[in-house]
């Protein structure tokens, strides 16, 4: 029988040892740590996604806003926006949900937050320190496949780890990672890595994650790994969330994994959803309290 990583339970423990963190510091610092969440016009995923993020600051003690914005914003007057929420002393994290509308550069918003409030990692100087080790916002995906991998006691020094996905903010930053040196700042995770993207041919992709200890899917395609493509005893980890409609036209999130079969064959399996998901709610709140102690202190 495959364990079922259950990250709801992970998150939950998570939040709970921010949560008594955050009291502990509140009784020598004056307010609260803070978020804001920049949602641009009214796609009902994001909006899902940033009331989850909502309701955990809620939990853990951190304050949080969400400054809603149309669709119909020029990408100036939303970096000014974001130039306001840089200057306000009692901000601590900044985050844009994204995607934004397509006229706006994703890559634009993501470098005007100011880096010692880029709770998302995305700013170019943070991804920049993060390829060298250094100590860094890292993006809170990563964090959460991470935080996953040693919690679960899933073994990474010297193993194989297939990563199927190259984004700048999840793919990429996470092979880093995963290959990196564990003696420095931001340690790593010692693993020989292998990344696959949209070109690599299917036939080859089975090759790779066949003979991987780990298998880490983020790419968005529904059932991309299969039960013939991992190896026995493999862990598998579903970062992928596609929004589907069920029968009745009710939202289904589904993942890159075939989960049902693929746990005839896995050791260890993140299910979509309660798995990443849940955990990178987590790690956020863990990046805003990182901030607001940077700024406090
Ligand atoms: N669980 C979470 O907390 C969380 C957070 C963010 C995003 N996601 C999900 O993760 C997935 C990836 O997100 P993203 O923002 O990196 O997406 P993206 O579109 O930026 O990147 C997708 C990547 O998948 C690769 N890819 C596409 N087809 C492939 C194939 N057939 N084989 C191998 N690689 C292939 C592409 O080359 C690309 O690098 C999405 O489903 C997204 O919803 C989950």
């Amino acid at each position: 029988m495959p364990q079922i990583i259950n990250g709801r339970n992970i998150a939950n423990e998570i939040q709970d040892d921010l949560r008594a963190d955050i009291s502990e510091w509140l009784k020598t610092n004056k307010r609260n740590p803070s978020l804001v969440a920049v949602l641009v016009g009214d796609d009902p995923a994001s909006i899902k996604y940033v009331e989850k993020k909502m309701e955990a600051a809620k939990y853990v003690g951190i304050d949080s806003k969400i400054e809603k914005l149309p669709d119909t914003i020029s990408e100036s007057e939303l970096i000014s926006k974001i130039n306001h929420l840089n200057e306000d002393v009692s901000v601590d994290g900044i985050l844009v949900q994204l995607p934004v509308p397509e006229h706006i550069s994703e890559r634009n918003v993501c470098n005007a937050v100011n880096p010692i409030k880029d709770v998302d990692g995305f700013h170019f100087s943070n991804a920049g320190k993060l390829c060298l080790n250094m100590d860094t916002f890292v993006p809170c995906t990563v964090l959460a496949v991470i935080e996953l991998l040693k919690r679960t006691g899933v073994e990474t020094f010297a193993k194989n780890i297939v990563v199927c996905g190259r984004s700048k903010h999840i793919g990429l930053p996470l092979s880093i990672l995963l290959h990196s040196d564990a003696r420095n700042q931001l340690p790593g995770l010692e693993a020989t890595v292998t990344m696959c993207h949209r070109n690599t041919p299917p036939e080859q992709l089975r090759v790779f994650t066949k003979l991987a200890d780990i298998v880490i899917s983020a790419t968005g395609v529904v059932h991309l790994i299969k039960e013939d493509m991992v190896k026995q005893g493999a862990c598998v980890v579903d970062i992928g969330m596609t929004r589907t409609k069920t029968q009745e036209g009710k939202v289904k999130l589904v993942g890159d994994v075939d989960f049902e079969n693929v746990k005839n064959v896995a050791e260890y399996i993140t299910p979509v959803p309660g798995g990443v998901g849940p955990v990178t709610v987590a790690m956020l709140m863990k990046n805003t309290f990182k901030a607001a102690k940077i700024h406090l202190s």
